[in-house]
């Protein structure tokens, strides 16, 4: 949520961080804006709207420096106008400062900095932040402004009640940048001769492998030769530089017109490099070590937490039905927002997993922490490496789908949909599942990508269901079992991207109270795959018929009679019901795409969505 890039180096900064901001603008783009410094004083540069928008005054203004900080944002404090749009400039205007997170105690420091004389231009923590490091930058006697610089910062951050992500410059201490963080991530790039602040490594891969992921309480200086991380309250620092594992073009959306697109398109890929070196035919089971638990340990857990947001949480829930299915493990899912502030009982053989694709996402992070605060062992199922979650958990397993970046989480789910698959497969084995039936899932498991891409090549026959539906007022997704959490993950992408009401329901939750909508302009998207329930769905569809109500069903080829009843039919090829979701979840995608599309909507940029939210 929010963006961040500094640099400071040889080239010309601007090109650099519009470059960075537009990697970036996933994260928000409601305003963007730059800080330069060409010398003298700060150059400012700040619009509300898209990078487009910047980008246009950047071409107008012509900036000539080496050395700045930029941001995109994504609201919390103040509507998205110029005036809020970040970098922030202190008392003096020789300081600016990007900011990522939340102050919360910002009224009480503004009160205290309006007594002392400040006055704010804008509505937002951030600028409050601003006039506090300059209050101590000011206020300091260190004849170095470099010195004076960072203790200001230190001095101003331990006042901070809230997250940050922060990057700070001042016109007397132009050789170099600071930054912060505190729950929100930040990274430092390493290059020859140039330096560089980031929120994501996505802003800087395209010039720098090399990075060091910040810790909390970290505070950096940067410079074109070098960089040196402190702890806020002074002392050394653990520095650790990582490789980035993925490249520019992974990052880019290549012939693809929409990044969400691409993400579909990629998952028998994703899929596929989430389960390689992970089955073991030999002993027909999974091998993940990154659990960092031995079988014994494992046998030993006698209930597993789930927990995530949004997409994370529809697929934990499908992880709920595949532990207790394969496993035999009583599983729990619960919305990491609302465990937070439960107080769910637990014991010593409890063992939690917190699903996230960002790795970052505040809820996620808080229910991480509160659960290892009761003294829970706590694994990450998480793609972003190096993550906040990543490293805060006690061992997990990746997911590895590479960068996604289209708001709309796509091929996250199915990866961990997949890698939840191969947990309950291990656990299964552990306990009372046979080694034929585990080979017969490695097969089956294996068989998946292939299947994806069959289903992939039918998106004409989706788009033309799409366009035929792209106008309804609202939609219904009806699933049951493991295709419930399907259902709502089919409404939750339909309602994100082409901000058509709709929602998830069991099926046979229909009757009592859904139905009720049920009209000709409310279509029902039925999840029908020839399961157990197969039946039960058609008598659902046939409710919903006997209503007037216009059916779209994912069916299973090779069973014929549901085009009877429903209206329109996306087939999906055979597999056994516990793998179904990660075939009857992509013509949701490509339904909820294409409806998009035909609405003129902006797919990887839904309005007031952020793909990582780090603020509660
Ligand atoms: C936001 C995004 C969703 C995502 C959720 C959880 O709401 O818009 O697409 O599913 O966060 O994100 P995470 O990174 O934790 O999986």
């Amino acid at each position: 949520m929010c963006g961040i890039i500094g640099y400071i180096g040889n080239r010309q900064a601007s090109p650099i961080l519009l470059d960075g901001l537009r990697r970036l603008e996933y994260r928000g783009y409601d305003s963007a804006g730059m800080a330069l410094q060409n010398g003298k004083d700060l150059q400012v540069l700040r619009r509300a709207g898209r990078i487009d928008n910047l980008a246009l005054l950047v071409a107008e203004k012509k900036p000539q420096s080496h050395a700045g900080i930029s941001h995109t944002r994504w609201a919390t404090h103040g509507a998205p106008t110029d005036e809020n749009a970040h970098p922030h400039r202190d008392q003096s205007g020789k300081l600016a400062l990007v900011h990522n997170g939340v102050i919360e105690n910002y009224q009480t420091l503004r009160d205290a900095l309006k007594l002392d004389g400040h006055l704010f231009t804008s509505e937002t923590d951030t600028e409050v932040l601003a006039h506090l490091v300059g209050k101590y930058y000011d206020e300091s006697s260190d004849a170095d402004p470099v010195q004076r610089l960072i203790s200001a910062v230190q001095s101003a951050l331990v006042r901070v009640k809230g997250t940050y992500g922060i990057a700070v410059i001042h016109t007397e201490a132009p050789e170099v940048m600071v930054g912060a963080r505190l729950g929100s991530p930040l990274v430092v790039g390493l290059g020859e001769g140039e330096h560089f602040l980031a929120s994501d490594v996505s802003a800087i891969v395209a010039h720098t492998k090399d990075v060091i992921y910040l810790n909390d309480y970290d505070v950096v200086t940067i410079t074109k030769s070098g960089f040196d991380v402190k702890h806020l309250e002074g002392g050394i620092a653990k520095v650790l530089v990582s490789r980035v594992d993925f490249t520019e073009e992974d990052a880019e959306m290549g012939d693809f017109p929409h990044f969400m697109l691409k993400e579909i398109y990629e998952q028998p890929q994703s899929i596929q490099n989430a389960l390689r070196g992970r089955l073991s035919r030999d002993e027909a089971t999974a091998v993940l070590g990154g659990l960092q638990m031995s079988p014994q340990e494992l046998r030993g857990i006698d209930r597993i937490i789930l927990a995530g947001c949004g997409t994370a949480y529809h697929a934990a829930m499908v992880g709920e039905y595949l532990i207790e299915t394969l496993a035999r493990v009583p599983t729990e899912v619960e919305i990491a927002s609302e465990f937070r502030y439960r107080n769910v009982p637990t014991d010593k053989n409890t063992l939690q997993f917190v699903v996230s694709q960002s790795g970052e996402t505040i809820d996620t992070l808080a229910a991480l922490r509160e659960a290892k605060r009761k003294g829970i062992k706590v694994l990450g199922i998480v793609n972003n490496v190096a993550s906040t979650i990543a490293r805060e958990t006690d061992g997990g397993i990746y997911i590895h789908a590479g960068p996604e970046i289209g708001v709309a989480a796509t091929k996250s789910f199915t990866s961990q949909v997949a890698v939840m698959t191969l947990l309950s497969l291990l656990l299964g084995r552990i306990r009372n599942m046979s080694s034929t039936d585990g080979l017969e899932l490695i097969e089956e498991m294996e068989a998946i990508p292939d299947k994806i891409t069959a289903i992939l090549k039918q998106a004409d026959h989706i788009k033309e269901i799409a366009n035929k539906y792209a106008h309804v007022e609202g939609m219904l997704f009806m699933g049951r079992q493991m295709n419930y959490p399907v259902a709502m993950e089919g409404a939750l992408k339909m309602k994100e991207i082409s901000y058509i009401y709709a929602s998830g329901h069991p099926s046979a939750e229909l009757k009592h109270g859904v139905i009720a909508l049920v009209k000709p302009e409310l279509p029902s998207v039925f999840i029908a795959p020839h399961d157990a329930v197969f039946e039960k769905n058609i008598s659902n569809i046939e409710e919903v018929k006997a209503r007037k109500g216009p059916v779209i069903a994912v069916a299973t080829e090779g069973h014929p009679g549901i085009e009877k009843v429903a209206d329109d039919v996306i087939y999906i090829p055979r597999c056994p019901s516990v793998l179904s979701p990660l075939l009857t979840v992509i013509p949701l995608q490509l339904l909820s795409y294409y409806v998009a599309v035909a609405r003129g909507c902006d797919v990887d940029k839904p309005r007031n969505l952020a793909k990582s939210v780090t603020v509660e």
